[in-house]
């Protein structure tokens, strides 16, 4: 199967330049390579490691807003209450993905009554509990969405990598200036 470059910058968090060196060494922090070694195949470059939150602060259906992997990159993290796919803490139930929406990158907002992320540009709607997934509106691909570890030793849940294209990048780690 030939992996489209689109696909492959998502998933590798890289730069054209970056992904030049391949070929060489990868750096991986430990969490991306404990998420490398979860889904093989998949590796995750210079994402930096960013504490969102304590599990134990975060309320079941309340958004909380951050940015990843930096401060130009709107997120959003949920707890479902309930096990979600992709989700982490001891629930399996907080789930995070960019906001911005994958059709031309309006900021979509968080419905509590349907839990899902409406975007209020063209009506695009994207389902929270399952991966992102565009469920309506004029956007083709699901929201991006940001891998989540959970830190036993003190509660903490960390934004590790983004799995899929933010909004407007050609790649989610921007070049350093
Ligand atoms: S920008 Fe969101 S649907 Fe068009």
């Amino acid at each position: 199967m030939q992996l489209s470059r689109r696909r492959f910058l998502a998933v590798t968090g890289t730069t054209a330049a970056g992904s030049a060196t391949l070929g060489g060494s990868l750096l991986l922090n430990p969490a991306q390579a404990a998420e490398g070694a979860q889904q093989p195949g998949r590796v995750h470059l210079d994402y930096p490691i960013t504490t969102v939150s304590k599990a134990s602060n975060l309320k079941v259906n309340q958004p909380v807003a951050f940015t990843y992997p930096d401060p130009s990159s709107p997120c959003t993290l949920i707890k479902t209450g309930r096990k979600t796919q992709g989700g982490v803490g001891p629930d399996g139930d907080i789930v995070a993905y960019s906001i911005l929406c994958t059709h031309m990158g309006c900021p979509v907002s968080y419905s509590t009554e349907e839990r899902t992320f409406k975007c209020p540009c063209h009506y695009s709607v994207f389902d929270s509990e399952l991966n992102g997934q565009m469920v309506s509106g004029q956007a083709t691909e699901n929201l991006p969405r940001i891998i989540l570890s959970y830190r036993d030793s003190d509660g903490s849940i960390e934004a590790v990598g983004v799995e899929g294209l933010i909004y407007g990048r050609q790649a989610n780690i921007l070049p350093s200036a």
